[in-house]
């Protein structure tokens, strides 16, 4: 594929506007860094999963390259650990975060380094850092960057503790996510600064927070729009937890008018369930045997319990020591009760040692995150 501008600007022009018409994009500075970013540089291979879980390299593409799609450059053992994020929910991120002139910005998750490249175009490469832990990451995205003149501050490290050489910045933005804001985040930004990131209380249950940080915490509310990340990672690989095979031995039967995958269509009834269910849950569906249509929602956890929930006649059955559904169940009734508040409604307190969730004010708190 050739790199000249005349060949690939057409394409990143156009992506600019799609992201301004769909209402991703309002402020012209940003149409320009995603007119003027050539994407295709920083993201030369991408895999796409196959509906048997394999992958398959994609070839350059240009069509792929500018268009609003999430793109996963990098795998180990079959799973995706880098992306570069879809530019539309990018851009959103950037309008959100407010980023202004003579900001100085750090990233946490440099990825292909497509978003320091935007920030860059806007900020300027002196004001932009940005770190991920995987050092097969940045080098490549250094020298891509480079390839067209763009030279932020990367640094391979754990993004968890921030960049304090460079502190304090005016604005952090992290690209993926966390169960809990780490406080040296807050240590590290200006007095009025912002943070944009994932917070994620467990599998798919989170949302983007955008916290303003005053003397003493970080305070802000969710965004409307839902978004997930991928996961934070441990510099030395966390252990993956084993997905837990639902027990043969049916303990109980009954119907539930719990929405029967939260997950997908009530993200924020999921988000208070997930305060309650055991940690390392598994999610899944149960497929038909011949269509292969998905016939039942499960959840597993590691003590062995399980739950599934036809989704045609909504009824339950579950297994083992702890009544998973219940606790869907129980979020359900107490979302109904605070009136169905969507994301916006609900906000995130973060002090040294708290997480304070809260609904409509911080006064009116939710819960207190373990
Ligand atoms: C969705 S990708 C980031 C996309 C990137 N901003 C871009 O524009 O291409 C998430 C990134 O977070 C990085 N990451 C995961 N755990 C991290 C950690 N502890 N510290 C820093 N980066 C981390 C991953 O290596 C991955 O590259």
């Amino acid at each position: 594929m050739t790199t000249t501008e005349s060949t690939w600007q057409p394409y990143a022009a156009r992506l600019a506007e799609q992201l301004v018409e769909a209402g991703d994009i309002h402020d012209p500075v940003w149409a320009k860094a995603v007119a003027e970013t050539p994407r295709h540089l920083l993201v030369p291979v991408s895999y796409r999963q196959r509906p048997d879980g394999s992958w398959e390299q994609l070839d350059d593409d240009f069509d792929l390259a500018y268009s609003p799609t999430t793109l996963v450059t990098a795998l180990e053992d079959g799973v995706a650990i880098s992306s570069s994020t879809k530019p539309d929910l990018m851009a959103r991120m950037l309008e959100t975060l407010d980023v202004r002139d003579g900001h100085r910005v750090l990233e946490i998750g440099t990825g292909t380094g497509y978003n320091a490249a935007l920030l860059a175009h806007r900020l300027g490469d002196d004001r932009v850092y940005s770190v991920d832990v995987d050092p097969g990451l940045v080098e490549p995205a250094r020298e891509r960057l480079a390839s067209f003149g763009i030279h932020p501050h990367l640094a391979t490290r754990d993004g968890a503790t921030g960049w304090a050489e460079f502190a304090p910045f005016d604005r952090i933005i992290a690209t993926c996510s966390v169960q809990r804001i780490p406080w040296s985040w807050a240590e590290q930004l200006t007095t009025d600064g912002l943070l944009l990131a994932d917070l994620k209380l467990g599998p798919g249950a989170g949302n983007l927070a955008m916290l303003h940080r005053s003397d003493d915490r970080l305070e802000g509310r969710f965004t409307g729009r839902w978004a997930a990340f991928m996961d934070l990672r441990q510099p030395e690989h966390a252990e993956t937890p084993t997905p837990c095979q639902p027990q043969a031995s049916l303990v109980r039967r009954r119907m539930t008018s719990a929405p029967a995958q939260p997950w997908n269509t009530h993200r924020e009834v999921w988000m208070l369930a997930s305060l309650a269910l055991p940690a390392n849950l598994t999610r899944g569906f149960r497929l038909n045997a011949t269509t292969r249509a998905p016939e039942a929602s499960m959840l597993s956890a590691p003590d062995g319990s399980w739950c599934e929930v036809d989704l045609s006649t909504a009824q339950v059955r579950e297994g083992g020591p702890t009544r998973l559904w219940e606790q869907v169940e129980e979020a359900h009734t107490r979302w109904l009760q605070m009136g169905e508040p969507r994301w916006e409604r609900f906000g995130l307190t973060v002090t040294p040692d708290q997480h304070r969730l809260w609904v409509d004010s911080p006064a009116q708190e939710v819960t207190e995150l373990n």
